[in-house]
C-alpha cells in the first residue's frame, strides 16, 4: 500500500473516504448522502463505515465516511486505526485502485491522521503469494492512498508509523510461510537480506558453533530434523555503546510436531507458526532500525524444528543446557522453554543486557487462559512489567500479569536432573515460565510474554485480517519509544 500526501484534491478521484467523529458529518457534505448516512444509522461509531455515490464536478464519486467515534474517547488512537481498516477493509479488493482521503475540511491532527493510515495499512496486508488461480475480481486492486489537506506534520508522523508497520508486515510474512519455506536457515536468510543496509548488525551461530558453546537444551531439540538449527542475533545500536542494550529473545520453532510426544494430526498445520516470538523480535528490529531508534537494542531469535525422528530426543533424556544446568525431557513438545533457556544464557554472557524481553507461543495453557484477548506477562520487576503492559495497552497489544513463585517453581524439580521441562497437569503457563527463570542472572530484569493466542487469528482483528497477526513488533517499537528514548 502506497502512501502518497498532497495539498490539493485529485481532480479524476473515484473514491473518496472522510473520517467522521461520532454523530458529526461534513458540514459540507451533500445532502442526499447526509440524509443516507442517517437512514442507514451511521453514527460514526469507531470503524463503522457508510458509502454512497454522489455527483462532483459531471462525474460519479463513490463517498465513503469512516467512523472514529469520540474525538475525547480514551481509545481515540485505536478507534482512528479502526476508521482506516475499516476503509481498507472494504475497499482492498473491490476494483478501486486509489483512495483519496479527503482531510481538507478535517480537524484531525498530525498523530491523529498518522492512526489513521496506520489502521489502513495494517488492515491492507494480506499475503496471497501461494495462490495460482485468485480471479481477477479477487485479487488486491487498492494500490494507492492519496491524502489531502493532512496537517502540518503528518508526513513526519506517518514516517514513523510507516517504519513500524514495515515491521509488522515482515514479521506477518515470517509467520505466514509454511514450514517447507521457512527453516531455520531460510529465516536467517530472510532476515539478513530485509536488514541489508539498515545499520542493524547481524551474528548467525550454527551448528557446530551453538555445540562449542554447549548449548545441549536447543540442540536436542533440534536433533530429530534435518534442518539444520540457528542462532541468529540482530543488533540494533542507535544509542551509542556506553549503554548496555535491551535484549528481546524469539521462540523461532519453525515447525513443531512435538517429536515423539507427537501432537494430534487435527489442527498441526498451526504450528508453523510457533516462530512468531522470533518473528515479532525480527521485525521489531526491522522497525526500529527504519525509523532511526536511538536506543541500543539486540534481538536474538532460537531456531529450530522439532521432528520425531530415528535420532530424535526421547522423553526421559536428560540434557545439559549451556548454564551448565541439567534438564530431563519429560515431553517433547515442551520443546519451546529448552529452545530459549540456551538463547537467554548466550545472549546474557554475550551482551550483558540491561534488561531482557522473550517472547514465545510457549503454552496452550494460557490460551486456555485468555484465548486471543491477552498475552500472558511474568516478571520479576514491577516497574519493568507495568511499562511493558503500558506500551502494549497503547497499541492495542494487550498483557495481563500472571504470577510466579517458589512453590510454582518446585513443580518443575526433577528425580534425575536440575529440572524438568514441564510440570503437572496445572499452571502450564506459570511453570514454563518458572522453567525461564532459573536461566536468568540475578538483578535482570526480565519479562517473559506468553504470545501463544495472540499470533494467529481465526477471524479478522481490528487492524489484522484472517492469519498472522504481527503481534508484539509494536508493543516492542512503543516500548523502546516510550522507556529507552522517552
Ligand atoms: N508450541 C506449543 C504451544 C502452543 C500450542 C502454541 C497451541 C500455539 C498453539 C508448545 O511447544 C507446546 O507444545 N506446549 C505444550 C507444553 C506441555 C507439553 C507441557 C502445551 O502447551 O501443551
Ligand atoms: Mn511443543
Ligand atoms: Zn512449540
Amino acid at each position: 500500500m502506497q502512501i502518497h500526501f498532497s495539498a490539493a484534491p485529485v481532480a479524476a478521484a473515484r473514491l473518496v473516504a472522510l473520517v467522521c467523529d461520532a454523530d458529526t458529518l461534513p458540514p459540507s457534505l451533500e445532502p442526499v448522502l447526509a440524509q443516507g448516512a442517517s437512514a442507514a444509522r451511521f453514527a460514526g461509531k469507531p470503524g463503522q463505515l457508510f458509502e454512497g455515490f454522489v455527483s462532483r464536478g459531471g462525474a460519479v464519486v463513490r463517498l465513503a465516511l469512516a467512523g472514529a467515534g469520540k474525538a475525547d474517547s480514551d481509545d481515540r488512537v485505536a478507534n482512528l486505526e479502526k476508521a482506516g481498516a475499516a476503509l481498507t477493509a472494504k475497499y482492498l479488493t473491490s476494483g478501486e485502485t486509489v483512495l483519496t482521503l479527503d482531510l481538507t475540511a478535517s480537524t484531525l491532527s498530525a498523530g491523529e491522521v498518522a492512526a489513521v493510515l496506520m489502521g489502513a495499512r495494517l488492515r491492507g496486508w494480506r499475503q496471497d503469494g501461494y495462490r495460482t488461480t485468485l480471479k481477477d475480481d479477487q485479487k488486491i486492486s487498492l494500490a494507492t492512498i492519496a491524502v489531502i489537506g493532512a496537517p502540518a506534520g503528518t508526513e513526519e508522523a506517518w514516517a514513523i508509523e510507516a517504519a513500524v508497520a514495515e515491521g509488522v508486515e515482515f514479521t506477518r510474512e515470517l509467520v505466514t510461510d509454511p514450514a517447507n519455506v521457512l527453516y531455520p536457515e531460510s529465516f536467517v536468510a530472510r532476515c539478513a537480506a530485509r536488514l541489508a543496509g539498515t545499520g542493524v548488525e547481524i551474528t548467525v551461530l550454527d551448528e557446530p558453533a551453538m555445540r562449542a558453546l554447549g548449548m545441549g537444551a536447543l540442540l536436542g531439540v533440534s536433533q530429530g530434523s534435518v534442518r539444520a538449527p540457528r542462532l541468529l542475533a540482530m543488533v540494533w545500536n542507535g544509542g551509542g555503546d556506553a549503554v548496555r542494550p535491551t535484549a528481546f529473545v524469539g521462540k523461532g520453532v519453525t515447525f513443531d510436531t512435538g517429536g515423539i510426544s507427537l501432537k494430534q494430526p487435527a489442527g498441526m498445520e498451526d504450528m508453523k507458526w510457533d516462530m512468531g516470538g522470533a518473528g515479532a523480535v525480527a521485525g521489531a528490529m526491522l522497525a526500529l532500525a527504519r525509523r532511526g531508534a536511538k536506543a541500543h537494542v539486540v534481538g536474538v531469535c532460537g531456531l529450530v524444528e522439532n521432528m520425531p525422528d530415528g535420532n530424535a530426543q526421547r522423553p526421559g533424556d536428560v540434557v545439559t543446557s549451556m548454564s551448565g544446568q541439567t534438564v530431563e525431557v519429560i515431553n517433547t513438545d515442551a520443546e519451546g522453554r529448552l529452545v530459549l533457556c540456551d538463547a537467554l544464557t548466550w545472549v546474557q554472557k554475550e551482551y550483558a543486557p540491561a534488561a531482557i524481553v522473550d517472547l514465545a507461543t510457549l503454552t496452550g495453557a494460557i490460551i486456555a487462559t485468555f484465548a486471543d484477548q491477552y498475552a500472558g506477562i511474568f516478571c520479576n520487576d514491577d516497574t519493568f512489567s507495568g511499562q511493558l503492559s503500558a506500551a502494549g495497552a497503547a497499541v492495542g497489544e494487550r498483557l495481563w500479569r500472571l504470577p510466579m513463585g517458589p512453590a510454582y517453581d518446585k513443580l518443575i524439580d526433577s528425580a534425575i536432573a536440575d529440572m524438568k521441562n514441564m510440570g503437572s497437569r496445572y499452571a502450564g503457563s506459570i511453570t514454563a515460565a518458572q522453567f525461564l527463570a532459573r536461566y536468568i542472572d540475578k538483578g535482570t530484569p526480565w519479562a517473559h510474554l506468553d504470545i501463544a493466542g495472540m499470533v494467529w487469528a481465526d477471524k479478522p482483528g481490528a487492524v489484522w485480517g484472517k492469519g498472522a497477526t504481527g503481534y508484539g513488533v509494536r508493543l516492542l517499537d512503543r516500548y523502546v519509544r516510550d522507556v529507552l528514548e522517552g
